[in-house]
């Protein structure tokens, strides 16, 4: 009786010495250890023996049962220890899984072409808060108190005097009173507005210029904002200068650009005009570089801002902005 428990045993460790992946250590346990096993069926013999008998080999067999069961156990983690096989993780003939490529929204890449044009011109990047005084969004920008642009209508109030900036002219005069002359900033953000229809979102994206040195002219404005046009779409686009007003600057002037479509014949994108409206421009107000601290005996200055959404919509022929903003992956595929 005693040799065939200690044959068990040998048998069992021997087996478990050469076990090498999961599957040989379970057939090793079931065959010793489960319901049918070699030690279980030995166990329960033990019923059998004479009553003097059962109590030594019952221990016996619990104790070598406990080695067995130790020996599987360290069996499993030495397997654990060793790694799994890479044959039992890896199908090599699975196809294998695509790498979707991400990509910029059209927005953005609009917006860092705009500043990547400017900025080889020598401009520096500036920033400001979206949510802004009433003193930098209007008054240090010359508008009037009963200017129409500060009515309900077109700014998103926080407070009495506190708005969602409606436009990136605000990043102008925060740059004067930090920086004295010469002054090459671009200043691109969002902005926000109660609107909304095909060509307006209550949130969009601009991009301001500012340009302070002495000696600065009208010439110098039209000839940056041309290379600007001609870089962003091509040297064959016509641009002219219309005379326009926006408080801040003096003279000022919307700069269209000939229609990308229809190049001037006169189409539905251009409403027949042939031409396309792209951005604001002007000569710093005199009043401006007084609320900034600037001498406006010895300087002048050009300013100019567009709309991203506008631009991209040119650029790429798209008739409504809100696609810009429905996140239809589709959609934005194609860019
Ligand atoms: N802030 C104007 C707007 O939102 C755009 C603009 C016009 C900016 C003329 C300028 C400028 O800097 O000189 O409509």
């Amino acid at each position: 009786m005693r040799n065939k428990i200690e044959k068990i045993k040998d048998d069992a460790l021997q087996e478990l010495e050469g076990v090498s992946d999961e599957d040989a250590l379970n057939d090793v346990y079931v065959r010793y250890l489960g319901r049918k096993g070699v030690l279980t069926q030995y166990l329960r013999g033990i019923s059998r023996l004479p009553a003097d008998e059962r109590p030594l080999a019952g221990k016996e067999a619990n104790r070598i049962k406990g080695i067995i069961e130790g020996a599987v156990k360290q069996a499993g983690e030495k397997l654990e220890a060793s790694g799994f096989d890479p044959k039992d993780a890896l199908d090599v003939s699975l196809p294998g899984r695509p790498m979707e490529r991400g990509n910029l929204h059209p927005v953005t890449k609009i917006n860092n072409e705009i500043c990547e044009i400017f900025v080889r011109l020598g401009f520096d990047i500036a920033e400001g808060p979206e949510v802004e005084t009433d003193y930098y969004n209007f008054e240090a920008l010359n508008f009037p108190r009963y200017h129409p642009a500060r009515d309900m209508q077109d700014t998103l109030y926080v407070s009495d005097s506190i708005v969602l900036r409606t436009h990136t002219s605000p990043i102008q005069v925060r740059t004067m009173q930090e920086r004295q002359p010469p002054v090459r900033i671009i200043a691109p953000g969002k902005v926000f507005r109660c609107d909304s229809d095909i060509t307006h979102t209550p949130m969009f994206h601009q991009v301001e210029g500012l340009l302070v040195d002495v000696n600065i002219s009208f010439g110098d404005l039209k000839g940056m904002l041309t290379t600007f046009v001609h870089q962003m779409f091509d040297k064959k686009t016509g641009l002219r200068f219309r005379p326009s007003f926006f408080p801040f600057t003096e003279p000022s002037a919307e700069v269209d650009i000939l229609c990308v479509i229809c190049r001037g014949k006169g189409c539905r994108v251009c409403s027949h005009t042939g031409w396309l409206e792209v951005l604001g421009s002007g000569m710093v107000h005199p009043a401006v570089f007084e609320f900034a601290g600037y001498d406006t005996s010895k300087y002048t200055g050009f300013a100019f801002g567009m709309g991203v959404e506008r631009i991209a919509m040119l650029k790429y022929g798209i008739d409504d902005i809100r696609k810009f903003f429905d996140n239809d992956l589709r959609f934005l595929r194609q860019f």
